[in-house]
């Protein structure tokens, strides 16, 4: 089937308690390890493209690549999403080169420009007369901290979104599904030891998920589509394997699990998950280049690397989103 918005998807998401996975994509074995997972567990996905990917694989690559993906799985919904499109001129883009859904994130400014521009690119992305068809719009509102190659906020300058404004917002901007910022962060460092405790073994225990205001949220704007983003767990296996075979990355930690999957049964319809794949996939490359030295085929290697994304997601499919067989 041709590329889907994510309107259908969300709507049997939110009735099903359950999430669909939205993945980043910045290159072909990424794109072929994802759709291969949700094609073996007929699972909707999203492949979602940042400013940072347009420009390491030029968008139209990536384009390209999703649309193989579709033939390649003809059965299965796919959209192929802007991820924290930063400007009207970015979604506009985006919806004209054939996009089926774009993120505009606003949240960093003012509250009445997140208004003002969200709405103008729904408007733009609305409307079926001129398109030809309906591409859906995510929103964010309340920061969430991280840094990553074009999404940064410190530490101590995010902010829990304010359930106040939500009513407001969806409203007044006619957007699709809106983010929130309920605790989840950004990249491979998520907490600082000292906003975390220690369990018996001295692991490192993240804080809770604020699920009661994403309760408080959708009490406001029921069965309405909640997105999270920075939502990926740093499996420590992977953590140990990289480190294991010559990286370095102390106190990596992410948002535990079963958090997620609580968030994914309530009103969170859209889960990203970037950081992860990221982790697979150095650490397959890692060992691989440790265990043969005298390799030197990106083949081999590539392979290795896409096998631990396909993994990956086939094990964030069931258990985290709880959206296999749902296609
Ligand atoms: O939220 C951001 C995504 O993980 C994309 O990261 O800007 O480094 O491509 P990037
Ligand atoms: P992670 O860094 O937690 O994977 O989050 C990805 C994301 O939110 C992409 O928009
Ligand atoms: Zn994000």
């Amino acid at each position: 089937m041709p590329l889907v918005n994510t309107k259908e998807m969300f709507e049997k998401a939110y009735k099903g308690g359950y999430a669909i996975g939205a993945f980043n994509v910045n290159n072909m074995e990424i794109v072929q390890a994802i759709t291969e997972a949700a094609g073996s567990l007929n699972a909707p996905v999203i492949l979602q493209v940042s400013s940072g990917a347009r420009k390491y694989a030029n968008s139209r690559y990536l384009i390209h690549m999703v649309k193989a993906a579709c033939e390649n799985f003809p059965d299965l919904p796919i959209a192929l999403h802007l991820d924290h499109g930063d400007s009207f001129e970015l979604c506009k883009a985006c919806i004209d080169d054939g996009f089926t859904s774009v993120m505009i994130d606003y949240s960093g400014h003012p509250y009445e420009e997140n208004v003002e521009v969200t709405k103008k690119v729904c408007e733009y992305a609305h409307d079926v007369k001129a398109r030809g068809r309906y591409i859906t719009v995510e929103a964010e509102l309340g920061t969430l901290a991280g840094v990553e190659d074009d999404v940064k906020v410190e530490f101590g300058k995010s902010s829990y979104t304010d359930p106040e404004q939500v009513q407001d917002f969806v409203t007044r901007t006619g957007v699709d599904s809106l983010a929130i910022a309920i605790g989840t962060s950004h990249g491979a460092y998520k907490f600082k030891a000292e906003q975390c405790t220690r369990n018996k073994d001295g692991i490192l225990v993240p804080p809770a998920l604020r699920l009661d205001i994403l309760e408080e949220v959708s009490r406001r704007l029921p069965g309405f589509p909640i997105v999270l983003h920075g939502s990926s767990s740093v499996p420590q296996e992977y953590v140990k394997i990289i480190n294991e075979h010559g990286g370095k990355m102390p106190d990596a930690i992410g948002i535990p699990e079963d958090q997620l999957r609580e968030a994914a049964k309530r009103s969170v319809c859209k889960i990203n998950i970037d950081s992860d794949l990221r982790l697979g996939m150095t650490a397959a490359i890692r060992k691989h280049f440790d265990e043969h030295p005298d390799h030197f085929d990106p083949r081999q290697y590539l392979k290795d690397g896409r096998d631990y994304v396909r993994e990956t997601v086939k094990h964030k499919i069931v258990a985290v989103l709880g959206c296999d067989n749902k296609a």
